[in-house]
């Protein structure tokens, strides 16, 4: 298992109930309002993930911000353990 450590992210999904609109998915692990984008990235090269959601839905958001389906939780997470 890998240790992974982020700012303010996590090693498992971010499940959240969200109305039909755009979500910026923060990528790089530091934004302070996880799962989504509060323009912290500045100084890390990594920019939001952008995603329209059509409808009212439950979503896994990837906490652990390796998910090879971001912004989704793929499961990845279970790969890492805490740091
Ligand atoms: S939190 Fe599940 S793949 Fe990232």
């Amino acid at each position: 298992m890998k240790k992974k450590k982020f700012s303010y992210a996590q090693n498992k999904p971010f499940t959240l109930d969200v109305k039909p609109g755009k979500y910026a998915w923060c990528s790089c692990g530091e934004s302070r309002k996880q799962p989504f984008c509060d323009g912290n990235h500045e100084e890390t090269g990594m920019y939001p993930v952008v995603v329209t959601i059509t409808e009212e839905q439950t979503v896994h958001w990837c906490g652990c911000k390796s998910s090879e389906n971001a912004p989704f939780c793929d499961g990845t997470h279970q790969k890492f353990i805490d740091a």
